[in-house]
């Protein structure tokens, strides 16, 4: 078979053959034929804008993999910080590795008081915890500014530790923050799941989260830890193609994440079932959505066109949660949900199915997270995926992100005096 394909342009009759290689053609020798023709591309859902290793996704199969070892794999018998390891490095750590690794992670959880007290104190009491990371993060930068010299892989290793060490600290500050509570420092005998939770939701020194629910958030964890050129890793790319530092490239990172299209959805989904309300309302709710009044927030994909894999480790998740806490009253309406929507033809046919935020917000609600926190969660999750992307792009030496547009504004036109508008 001919691996290739072949551009002629009608204008002029002239022909490129352009192989493919691993799944894509070059633009290159598009480039070269067609000069100033652009491939217009909304959302980019057709560009292939880099190659990378960190983790490879068959959206027809519903396999997600991270550097070859699957999901499920990582979920059942990983730690967050080796499957950290596993996104940054390409390779899953020796065990003395892995102890370096979870020692430094340890040991940078501290956020400098000042710095801390400082940019929290600047916000309204109900400030979304989102603004606060996203302005903690960027605010990181200004306190790691040797962070700046992102070709040398030292301090780009210095950098992520920080960042996948603070990340907790930073949210756990933000929900402290909003409640009024007083800060709670992490403690180093803790793994990284007990040590967030403990600085959540830890009043007078005896909360002990119970193991089922450390289990959970480990497993939460590790299943947003990374999803390709997703929209916020995309923007973590951009920024970083400019060479700009690791804390300015993950706040854009957080503020992708934040929208109610991509880490913002965990949040809208109970939202929407809340509104929903009852079993009984669910049929003319997806009516609704069926007219186009609104979407059912949690399923569909812009990559998976089958049952997104992390949904399915989370509504399992769910269950074992639910049988410790007891069950989310809204998990009976999702349930339902689900089942009608994966029998009406509107969402057979466009191959909607839940994605990895229909059922996560019920556990985050189950284990006493407000809502309004369910995207930091992500977040703390994803960095190990946005740095992996980072030091990928900074290692590749790639080039700056700056896509053309098609122009359909006015042509030319000579200023009009405001009197004779
Ligand atoms: N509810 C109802 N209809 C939908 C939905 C939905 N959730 N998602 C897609 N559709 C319809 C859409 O209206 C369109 O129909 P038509 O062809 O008749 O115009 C068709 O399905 C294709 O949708 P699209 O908007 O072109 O798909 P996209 O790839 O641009 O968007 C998406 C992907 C995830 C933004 C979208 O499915 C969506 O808005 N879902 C709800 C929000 C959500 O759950 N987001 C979390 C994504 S997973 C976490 C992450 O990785 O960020």
């Amino acid at each position: 078979m001919n691996e290739s394909v072949t551009i002629t342009d009608n204008r002029t009759g002239r022909s490129v053959d352009i192989p493919i290689v691993d799944g894509g053609v070059d633009s290159a020798a598009w480039r070269k034929l067609l000069g100033n023709v652009w491939f217009h591309d909304p959302g980019l859902a057709t560009t292939a804008a880099t190659s990378s290793s960190v983790a490879e996704i068959d959206g027809d199969a519903g396999i997600l993999r991270y550097r070859g070892y699957p999901i499920e794999q990582l979920a059942e018998h990983s730690t967050f910080p080796e499957v950290a390891y596993l996104l940054v490095y390409g390779e899953l750590p020796s065990e003395a590795q892995l102890d370096e690794w979870v020692y430094e992670i340890t040991r940078h959880t501290f956020i400098h008081e000042n710095f801390r007290r400082r940019i929290f104190d600047a916000f309204h009491y109900d400030a979304h915890p989102m603004g606060l990371l996203m302005s903690g993060v960027a605010g990181l930068s200004t306190f790691y500014p040797e962070a700046k010299d992102i070709f040398d892989p030292d301090n780009r290793r210095a950098q992520i530790v920080r960042l996948i060490a603070k990340m907790p600290t930073l949210a756990a500050s933000a929900y402290r923050f909003s409640k009024g509570l007083p800060f709670m420092f992490p403690d180093n005998a803790d793994d990284y799941p007990t040590r967030f939770l403990k600085m959540m939701f830890d009043v007078g020194g005896d909360y002990e989260p119970d193991p089922a629910l450390v289990q959970a958030m480990r497993i939460l964890f590790i299943l947003h830890a990374d999803h390709g050129q997703n929209c916020s890793t995309t923007a973590t790319r951009v920024v970083g193609s400019s060479h700009a530092d690791p804390y300015t490239a993950i706040a854009a990172g957080c503020a992708a994440l934040y929208g109610p299209l991509h880490g913002g959805a965990n949040e809208a989904v109970v939202n929407m079932l809340s509104e929903i309300g009852s079993y009984d309302e669910v049929d003319s709710f997806i009516a609704g959505v069926k007219r186009g009044e609104y979407r059912l927030m949690g399923f569909g994909h812009r990559v998976y066109k089958n049952y997104d894999p992390r949904a399915m480790l989370i509504k399992t998740a769910a269950h074992d949660v639910f049988n410790v806490i007891g069950k989310n009253p809204l998990l009976d309406i999702a349930l339902k949900l689900e089942e009608v929507a994966l029998a009406d033809e509107y969402f057979v046919s466009r191959r909607l199915y839940p994605n990895v935020d229909f059922y996560s917000g019920l556990i985050y609600q189950a284990l006493g997270f407000p809502t309004n926190m369910f995207t930091v969660l992500f977040a703390i999750g994803r960095t190990p995926g946005w740095l992996a992307h980072w030091n990928e792009m900074v290692e590749q030496d790639s080039r700056i992100y700056r896509p053309r547009q098609i122009y359909k504004g006015a042509p030319k036109r000579d200023y009009i005096p405001m009197a004779e508008r």
